[in-house]
């Protein structure tokens, strides 16, 4: 089978993996590819966000399965062009798609399927939004509409900074994303991710895993893309999770269909976790990054006919084996990020990282020059390690990245504190 993977992440690196273990891939493209990809596929010069040319390419080259990494391809539309084009494409048409790229659209499937989220209010006037908040309690939570890469969250513990947020993200502050906003009830409890593959109709549930946003130990600092994950996730108990299966998933991907807009390829749902009781922050249509790369390394099963299942809609009958062990990743990133960062410099030791006993370590934002690794985005490399017990999992990630000499990254040191909290009240 020939496979065209999209994006050059940390959560492509790990796709890519895992594609390439597989017995009937004959050939694997990669755009954009990466450092840590381009040794297992080929990687194009076509742009990800290319879309006729990505097209044209998969349809020259008998391209059987493009599978999609990052939402702003599928908000873009590329799952639709492949499929119109007759080429089976793993990842939502854009109508699907906006379970994520629309809050307000997610809150309306949510209500319509029954699915336990928070209580919401959409808004594209100041003076309705600001009313609307004098009648919720602190902390108030404040949403562009759109996608925001993930800052379009504001959580406000006064008024004062509540009705600042909603004046900001009305004037504009994301554009387009933020001409509407949503205003939500604080739910509490303990966040995880689940995540599930479907083919529009039949579902095939995939596990848990818990991320760290923040980007300091101690859950402190600025809101990150996640810089850290682990798997399983003690509160992701099997109650909570038949009960995210029956209230969530089932009656979300049923209502897709129903709408005439199936949702085909992996939901991913963020869940608020509160006496096992499961409810809906945000849906992605992807998998989560660095969530993918824990999955992957746990992942027993041959993913790529799964993932051609899901295309093309012939689900069933397929199931996932995972590894009873437990997984963790601890993110590398550069100094500066969430904010400005500085590219270019160099990272030494990776494949020494690669040699302590259970660790792979991903490319996030990587490149390639003289011979030499650089640097090249915020969240650069991707320690993740497997091992007996979510403990040993952790040691050994943390060996790894000690293994890493990079004076201008930072990471945290605190990844998996729950779960390893957790462990020691049960042990
Ligand atoms: P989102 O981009 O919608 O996932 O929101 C980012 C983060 O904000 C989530 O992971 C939660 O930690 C927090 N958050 C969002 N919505 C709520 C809510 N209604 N109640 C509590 N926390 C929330
Ligand atoms: N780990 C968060 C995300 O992928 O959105």
């Amino acid at each position: 089978m020939k496979v065209l993977l999209i994006g050059g992440g940390g959560r492509e690196h790990a796709l890519g993996w895992k594609i390439a273990q597989s017995p009937v891939l004959s050939k694997l493209y990669l755009a954009p590819g990466s450092p840590g990809l381009n040794h297992i596929g080929e990687a194009l010069t076509i742009a990800e966000g290319d879309v006729s040319a990505l097209v044209q390419f998969s349809q020259d080259n008998h391209v059987d399965l493009v599978v999609i990494g990052p939402e702003a391809q599928l908000a873009a539309g590329l799952g639709d062009a492949l499929r119109e084009a007759g080429v089976a494409c793993f990842g939502p048409d854009k109508a699907a798609a906006k379970l994520e790229t629309s809050k307000s659209f997610m809150k309306e499937v949510c209500a319509a399927s029954d699915a336990p989220t928070a209580a919401y209010g959409k808004f594209t006037q100041s003076a309705e939004a600001k009313a609307f908040l004098r009648e919720q309690n602190a902390p108030y939570v404040i949403k562009a509409d759109g996608l925001a890469a993930g800052k379009g969250v504001v959580i406000a513990e006064s008024l004062s900074d509540a009705d600042a947020a909603v004046d900001e993200m009305l004037d504009g502050q994301f554009g387009e994303a933020s001409a509407a906003i949503v205003i939500e009830e604080f739910m509490r409890g303990e966040e995880a991710s689940f995540f599930a593959i479907t083919d529009g109709e039949r579902i095939l549930p995939m596990i848990a895993a818990q991320d760290h946003k923040r980007a300091f130990d101690g859950d402190k600092g600025p809101n990150t893309g996640g810089m850290g994950a682990y798997s399983p996730a003690p509160v992701f108990t099997n109650t909570v999770y038949e009960r995210t299966m029956r209230t969530i998933i089932e009656p979300v991907v049923a209502e897709m269909a129903q709408r005439g807009t199936p949702f085909q390829g992996v939901l991913y749902a963020g869940l608020m976790i509160e006496d096992e009781q499961p409810r809906l922050v945000e849906f992605n249509v992807r998998f989560g990054d660095p969530e993918c790369q824990i999955m992957m390394r746990l992942l027993k099963s041959d993913f790529l006919p799964v993932l051609y299942a899901a295309a093309t809609n012939s689900l069933s009958g397929h199931k996932l084996d995972w590894s009873q062990d437990a997984a963790a990743l601890v993110v590398m990133a550069n100094d500066g990020y969430p904010g400005a960062y500085k590219k270019g410099s160099e990272i030494k030791g990776v494949d020494a990282a690669n040699e302590v006993e259970g660790v792979v370590a991903f490319h996030a934002g990587t490149k390639q020059s003289d011979g030499a690794l650089l640097a090249n985005g915020g969240r650069v490399l991707n320690v993740t390690a497997t091992g007996p017990t979510i403990r040993d999992a952790i040691r050994r990630a943390y060996t790894g990245v000690e293994k890493i000499d990079w004076p201008q990254g930072f990471y945290r040191r605190d990844i998996g504190w729950r779960a390893l909290e957790k462990t020691s009240e049960t042990s």
